[in-house]
Formats: structure tokens, sequence, C-alpha cells
């Protein structure tokens, strides 16, 4: 059965594989793979075990609020924010469209909420924007364009939901 979790350091490695596989395969189609390793930063070293890379993929995935969606010991998703900010969104492509991004949303929305913050922003991928929309979420402005890391050239959709009115 999947639950939601806090993230704890432990856990690392796994994200790092996750985000770096999931990342590549869903978001950075468009680069070239030069681009998409400075594209993927530190990610692009997950399954090295040199412990300045495990390191920085550590340093690179500490946020307010780190959430694991885990199942039997495996972990699936990874969510990334502050009480006002979707920071970052994964789940493992052998696993999308089963509630896991959903669950993982609707946890950091419940926390916001207790922290009394009432507006949510994010910056969703292109790939994204049918979830966040599902999710309730509503662009904000244009599409803009932006980086990951040293990368360039990765576009974006703005988007906030109010979760509750003052
Ligand atoms: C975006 C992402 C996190 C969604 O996770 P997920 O677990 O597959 O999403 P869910 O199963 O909870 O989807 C909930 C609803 O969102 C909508 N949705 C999700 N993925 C969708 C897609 N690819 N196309 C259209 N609608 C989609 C559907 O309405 C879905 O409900 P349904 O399956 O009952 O129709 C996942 O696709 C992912 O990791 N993508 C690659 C990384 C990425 O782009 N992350 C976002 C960074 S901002």
């Amino acid at each position: 059965m999947i639950s939601i979790r806090a993230y704890c350091e432990s856990d690392a490695g796994a994200v790092g594989r996750l985000i770096a596989d999931t990342y590549g395969a869903f978001n950075l189609d468009f680069a070239s793979p030069e681009e998409k390793l400075k594209l993927l930063g530190p990610f692009q070293h997950a399954r090295s075990t040199d412990e300045a890379h495990r390191a920085a993929i550590a340093g690179a995935l500490r946020a307010a609020m780190v959430f694991v969606a885990e199942d039997d010991g495996e972990i699936l998703g990874v969510l990334r924010g502050r009480k006002d900010r979707v920071q970052s969104l994964f789940v493992r492509g052998d696993h999308h469209r089963q509630g896991i991004g959903r669950r993982l949303i609707q946890h950091l929305e419940a926390e916001c909420l207790r922290q009394q913050s009432t507006v949510i922003r994010l910056a969703a991928t292109l790939y994204a924007v049918p979830f966040y929309l599902a999710m309730g979420y509503r662009r904000s402005t244009g599409i803009r364009n932006g980086w990951s890391f040293e990368g360039v050239g990765l576009r974006y959709q703005p988007m906030k939901k109010i979760v509750a009115d003052m």
C-alpha cells in the first residue's frame, strides 16, 4: 500500500535516481545530450558512489518540506516545497496515473493550510500542466523560458492555486 511520509537524508540515493530518470525521460527531450547533463545538474551523477556527488545530490534535495510516496520500502514519488510553493514533483514513470502525484500534492496543500498559507505557486513543466489543471491550479502568466542548474531552454508554465479564502 502506498503511503506518504517525510523524506529523510537516507532516502537521498533512491530519490536522486528517481529524479534523474523521471526528469530525463519526461522533461528534457528538447535538449541535446550535452545540455541535458547541464539541466540535470548533480542528478546526472545519481548512480555515482563518489561522496562529493552524493553530497551534492543530498544538498539539492533539501527544502522546507520534502515528502516521499513509498510502497513496500520502494520510493515511487517525491515532492519538494515550502508553505507557499511546489519546488519539484516527480513520480516514477512506471507508476504514472495511479494517483501518486495527487496524493503528494494533497499532502503539501494540507500542510500549507496548517501553516496558514492560502496561495500555492509553482513553475510547471509543460508535461505536467494537465496534471496541475486537474489538481485545480490555474495558469498565472504565459509560458516562460527558464533554466535548471547550469542548463537553459527549459520552458515552464507559472501556475497557482488558492487553497483557502482568508
Ligand atoms: C506530473 C506527474 C507528477 C503526475 O503524477 P501522477 O502520479 O502520474 O499523477 P496522478 O495519477 O495523481 O494524476 C492525477 C490526475 O491528473 C491528470 N493527469 C496526470 N497526468 C496526466 C497526463 N500525463 N496527461 C493528462 N492528464 C494527466 C489526470 O486527470 C489524473 O487523473 P486520472 O488518472 O484519474 O485521469 C508525473 O507525470 C511526473 O512525474 N511527470 C514527470 C515530471 C514532471 O513533469 N514533474 C512536474 C514538475 S513541476
